[in-house]
């Protein structure tokens, strides 16, 4: 379990000073020249050392992400782009961040652009994140004006620049090369990959895309150090980090913890459990809407982190814990993923446009119980063809909550096809 002094966003829990005297009082921006002096080799190396994994809902190693920005300049500029278009249906982690710690942000993002040659850094956010774009232009401009940003930034010698851009709320647009297309003018459409961004990124040049976590995590872990950070949670689990806790608890919360913490003691801990008692548990989204469910049964040993949720084949994803009691009708909470997906996929390619509306369709009459049992196995195959067949992970996103569905709940499906043949269906229809 974490305690006070382990916590980096320690201004989430009832302070809410997140004024740059603020910051500075919790330690932030301390010594920043000091640690951008280490130089750039002995800041990857450290990254490295801590273990953390890409906050976005990947788990892509960040210090090994960083390390593969040219060394040498060819004359193109280098990015850093954080990524704060924090999109996917129940993750609200980063919000808290930008809304409340502000400035955590803002000295991770000179540090790591310091780290990979950048002199600028774009931050592109959700455009339905108006309060929190407030909040971070406020406080970039404070960082301006106390020289924290701009020509020798924070007196560390590296000219630097950070720009904030808006989103127009598409979700595509959380995906890191359509973001990249939307930063640059254009419509947002994932490109092919690779080139990965850091050989060809923003404007052509090499870029890497971070997530907020992930960049505002940076300054604590390179003043307190690598092996601080690795500390905490299983080997290959690294860190701390930021669970965004909803649906059927008796006080849903965003709450920094260890990872590897059980999901039983994160509820009961931070939640005040699950609505009814643990008893009254009936599944879990572990990791935004991208990534299967968790029947109860598999829950009260659930371990939260990257490689055991994917042992269970589920995923840790952003840590936006949906909990769901008996009252769920879970064949229409997944349908209701299903119209999501099918809205927001940008129809480039074509296992992700016509199969996220052929899963839709299946799982709109799945809801009424108006399919016929066979459909269950079709729509598990669909799945099976749009899952891997795509340009970018939305496919996969669409395809996998529908799988997690029929493996974990095939039963409750079949039973209510038979009680609407047999005149007892008593189900909501889908909307
Ligand atoms: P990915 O696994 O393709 O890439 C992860 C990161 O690692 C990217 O930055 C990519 O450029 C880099 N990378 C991967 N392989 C590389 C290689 N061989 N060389 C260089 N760089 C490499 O995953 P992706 O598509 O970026 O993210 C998918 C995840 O995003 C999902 O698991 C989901 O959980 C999450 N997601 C998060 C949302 C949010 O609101 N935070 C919204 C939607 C999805
Ligand atoms: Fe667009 Fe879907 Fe293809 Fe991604 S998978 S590029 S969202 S059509």
């Amino acid at each position: 379990m974490l305690t006070d002094q382990d916590r980096i966003f320690t201004n989430l829990y009832g302070m809410f000073d997140r004024s740059l005297s603020g910051a500075r009082a919790r330690g932030h921006w301390d010594g920043t020249a000091q640690v951008i002096a280490k130089g750039r080799d002995w800041i990857i190396d450290e990254m490295k050392k801590s273990g953390l994994r890409g906050r976005g809902g990947a788990g892509f190693p960040t210090g090994l992400k960083w390390s593969f920005m040219p060394k040498e300049s060819d004359g193109r500029p280098h990015y850093l782009v954080i990524n704060a278009d924090e999109s996917e249906p129940g993750t609200c982690k980063d919000r808290e961040i930008m809304r409340h710690d502000p400035h955590t942000l803002i000295e991770g993002a000179l540090i790591a652009s310091f780290a990979m040659g950048a002199h600028a850094a774009y931050i592109y956010i959700r455009g339905e994140y108006i309060r929190e774009r407030e909040a971070l232009q406020a406080a970039i401009d404070e960082a301006y004006d106390a020289g924290l940003l701009g020509a020798n930034a924070a007196k560390s010698g590296w000219d630097f620049d950070l720009y904030l851009h808006h989103g127009a709320g598409a979700y595509i647009c959380g995906e890191e090369t359509a973001l990249l297309e939307s930063l640059e003018g254009k419509k947002g459409m994932p490109r092919m990959k690779p080139p990965f961004p850091a050989g060809s990124g923003l404007y052509g040049c090499p870029t890497t895309v971070n997530n907020v976590e992930s960049i505002a995590v940076v300054p604590t872990i390179l003043r307190r150090g690598g092996d601080w950070f690795a500390s905490f949670g299983r080997p290959n689990n690294a860190g701390t980090k930021l669970f965004a806790v909803s649906g059927h608890v008796n006080r849903p919360c965003v709450v920094e913890e260890s990872m590897s913490i059980g999901l039983r003691e994160l509820l009961d801990r931070h939640c005040g459990g699950v609505r009814g008692g643990w008893d009254n548990l009936k599944a879990v989204i572990p990791g935004g809407c991208s990534v299967p469910l968790l029947p109860a049964s598999i829950c009260e040993d659930a371990i939260m982190d990257f490689d055991w949720l994917r042992e269970q084949r589920s995923g840790l994803g952003t840590a936006a814990v949906i909990v769901m009691d008996q009252s769920t009708d879970i064949i229409k909470a997944i349908w209701r993923f299903a119209k999501f997906y099918k809205h927001e996929s940008c129809g480039q390619c074509t296992p992700c446009r016509e199969g996220t509306g052929w899963m839709m369709r299946v799982m709109d009459r799945l809801v009424r119980g108006e399919a016929e049992i066979e459909e269950i196995d079709m729509l598990f195959d669909v799945t099976k063809q749009v899952e891997g067949h795509t340009i970018c992970a939305l496919g996969d996103a669409a395809a996998w909550p529908i799988q997690g569905l029929i493996r974990h709940f095939r039963d409750e499906i079949e039973d209510r096809i038979r009680s609407q043949k047999t005149g007892r269906s008593g189900v909501l229809a889908a909307e």
